[in-house]
């Protein structure tokens, strides 16, 4: 288990001003309604949902569930039988409730000044368009669609569009490589894939077809066909010119991306299969009907590592997930209709799509939304988005506030951040220094720090303070949001009462918990609820102090956060041992102070092989180009061993201590060969 993290006994009471006005004023309101929600589940939903249309009710009861698997399958029903659609209730109601006119999203690009709005009338009519543009390449309900996309409105198009005719979603984060992208793609079995030519990151430009078009033969090769490939020009100018199947921008001077020209950026085409997304919108109408779904019909998936190596499908169903985000949007942001709200995630991940897309949305807010860096042109980008925008509610990830901190506060302070109420986090554990900066630097010691611990497969906030109720303590997530009812567990699955520290699991299901592995319920049921029959396990450690908050630990399994993204230690490792130099490989998380954790990798290599600067580079990059450059190992170490037991077993918790150069190795009788040890101290990393 990752270690805790240092207790901060400080506590900061809501600010008063943003108290005055919240929906949720006291701990004493909080604690009524959080009763009710454990208590009385329909009771507190019912309300969330008659704020929805459905064209139908539930036609059995509100809530169905099994979560013991003792007793069967595990199980997860939430108003069954309702129809609904949820792009109908977050666009088309926002705008009969008089919202059209209201700006959905402000587009900030990866360059100053090169920006855009689009309001909720704007929104529905491209999605309406997009849908059509979908069914007429006949994709209709249950398809898959997998969307490779850079942070613009037409994500968001493309995956409201596929809700509105009950095509499931499955966004791969465009940051994973052509390989990882074909796992997903196969995985899914996605018959039409949605990207864009490329994207400027900071000062890299990316070439986003060129990943979708490797993942496509990837596939192909593995015999499955994607059949569309629709293609957002959203670097290239007007002038196109195909030669030899390729389409270059050579000539052209300028991208529509503003003043930078992108000479020599070439997309490769394949005539019948990829099609401009301009060409089909321009001519197709912009009226659809949405389709009525089912309440427990899939909404989305989206695919998160596994111990095992092989990512999991999550699969997220209709209604529970709208009624979830929606609510803890609103709770958990303390969302009014005037505030100005900024998510920085990535719509790849969970984050983005439940509080950049669905929850904001759903709420009728006005988002911003970003494609660049905290980084580009400088390190104050952040602050001067805020500015621009005059945005109220901040929500990023530690590993953003980690590195913005080293630039020192002058990047922070010569902005204004006057708007500023509500800062949240996501993503990794905070630790106490950064919060204390977010806190005093960025929200100048005026704004409400929240803390949101949650999962792709909790669909939304499951540990979090409210802004207006909640007294914090920096480095707790604090206390669970409504219908959550977290247990704190022994690995003997006993309850630990009062303070203590175990597994973090959940004993009853909320409306926005995930419904299955796509393909392999299997699966869902051995990850999640084998282990302690009766609960949800997280695979989170927590402990509960004295006052009953609640601190997240970090993973107890084989995963390891980098810099917020969740990888598991068997993918990197697979991706080692396809080098042929090397024979075996072991990797572990290693705290980082920037990152929080990082990827520190054990090799050991064949015969004739020496571990090399230049064959650590060569590890590293094969690993940035299997999974992604995000998952690149910080440290790679000559192994000519693996500490293992009697019967094969490599013992990570000992590399772990090895590559913090621990030598309180605790006990390691079970191992086969001790000897390897003093052999590994010898080759560890030096700046590790
Ligand atoms: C970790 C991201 C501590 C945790 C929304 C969890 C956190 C994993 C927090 C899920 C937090 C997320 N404090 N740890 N506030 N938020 N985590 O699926 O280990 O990408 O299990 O979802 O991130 O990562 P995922």
């Amino acid at each position: 288990m990752a270690e805790t993290n240092s207790v901060s006994d400080e506590v900061f009471n809501p600010p008063v001003s943003l108290q005055a006005q919240a929906h949720i004023k006291t701990m004493q309101e909080y604690e009524e309604l959080y009763r009710e929600s454990i208590d009385d589940p329909e009771s507190f939903w019912k309300r969330i949902y008659e704020t929805f249309y459905w064209k139908s009710p539930p036609t059995g009861p509100f809530l169905d569930y099994n979560f013991d698997i003792r007793k069967g399958p595990i199980s997860i029903k939430w108003l069954a039988g309702a129809q609904t659609n949820i792009c109908y209730n977050i666009l088309d109601r926002n705008v009969e409730n008089g919202l059209g006119d209201k700006v959905a999203f402000y587009w900030e690009g990866n360059n100053p000044g090169d920006d855009g709005k689009i309001t909720y009338s704007e929104l529905l009519v491209q999605v309406c368009k997009f849908a059509n543009v979908l069914k007429d390449l006949g994709v209709g309900v249950g398809d898959r669609i997998a969307i490779y996309m850079p942070m613009i409105p037409e994500l968001t198009v493309a995956m409201l569009a596929c809700a509105r005719i009950g095509a499931i979603h499955s966004i791969v984060f465009a940051g994973y490589s052509s390989e990882s992208l074909a796992d997903r793609i196969l995985d899914a079995e996605c018959c039409a894939i949605v990207t864009a030519d490329g994207v400027w990151r900071g000062n890299k430009l990316l070439n986003l077809k060129n990943i979708v078009d490797r993942a496509m033969s990837l596939c192909e090769k593995r015999n499955h066909l994607v059949n569309k490939c629709v293609v957002v020009r959203h670097l290239g100018p007007k002038c196109e010119n195909l030669v030899d199947g390729m389409i270059s921008n050579n000539l052209c001077e300028e991208s529509q991306l503003g003043k930078r020209p992108v000479h020599g950026f070439k997309i490769s085409w394949q005539d019948g299969r990829d099609i401009w997304w301009h060409d089909l919108m321009g001519t197709v109408d912009s009226v659809c009907e949405p389709v009525w779904m089912d309440a427990e019909d899939p909404l989305f998936m989206l695919y998160t590592s596994g111990s095992t190596g092989i990512p999991k499908g999550v699969l997220h169903t209709t209604g529970g997930y709208m009624m979830y985000a929606t609510a803890t949007f609103k709770y958990t942001f303390d969302f009014h209709p005037d505030d100005i709200y900024w998510c920085t995630a990535d719509i790849g991940w969970i984050t983005g799509h439940t509080y950049v897309t669905y929850g904001p949305l759903a709420n009728g807010a006005t988002s911003v939304m970003f494609e660049g860096t905290p980084f580009y042109p400088d390190a104050g980008r952040f602050w001067a988005i805020v500015d621009k925008y005059k945005v109220n509610t901040f929500y990023t990830a530690p590993t953003a506030i980690r590195s913005l901190m080293k630039f020192g506060d002058e990047f922070v302070t010569k902005y204004s951040r006057s708007s500023l109420r509500i800062l949240g986090t996501v993503g990794e554990p905070i630790n106490p220094e950064a919060w204390l900066w977010y806190h005093r630097v960025v929200g100048n010691s005026t704004c409400a720090i929240v803390d949101t611990f949650w999962q792709t497969e909790t669909g939304g906030h499951v540990i979090t303070p409210l802004p207006g109720a909640t007294p914090t303590k920096p480095g707790s997530a604090t206390f669970p949001f409504f219908g959550i009812l977290p247990t704190i567990l022994s690995e003997e699955g006993h309850e630990i009462k009062g303070t203590g520290e175990g597994y973090l699991v959940f004993k009853q299901p909320w409306p926005g918990i995930m419904r299955t592995v796509h393909g392999d319920h299997e699966r869902f049921e051995t990850t999640y609820f084998k282990k302690f029959p009766g609960y949800y396990c997280t695979g989170d450690g927590a402990h509960r102090d004295k006052d009953g908050y609640l601190w997240i630990t970090g993973r107890i399994d084989d995963l390891v956060n980098v810099s917020g993204h969740l990888l598991s230690t068997a993918e990197v490792e697979s991706a080692l041992i396809e080098h042929h130099s090397v024979a075996e490989a072991a990797s572990v998380s290693h705290p980082h102070p920037i990152k929080g954790e990082c990827i520190y990798c054990f090799v050991t290599l064949k015969e004739g092989h020496n571990l090399t600067d230049e064959l650590v580079m060569e590890l590293k990059n094969k690993v940035r180009h299997k999974i992604g450059p995000f998952a690149q190992p910080d440290f790679i170490q000559n192994a000519p061993a693996l500490p293992k037991t009697r019967s094969g077993k490599i013992m990570r918790r000992i590399l772990r201590k090895i590559a913090r150069g621990d030598r309180d190795l605790g006990d390691t009788s079970t191992l086969a060969d001790e000897s390897v040890i003093d052999v590994l101290f010898k080759y560890r990393a030096q700046d590790a």
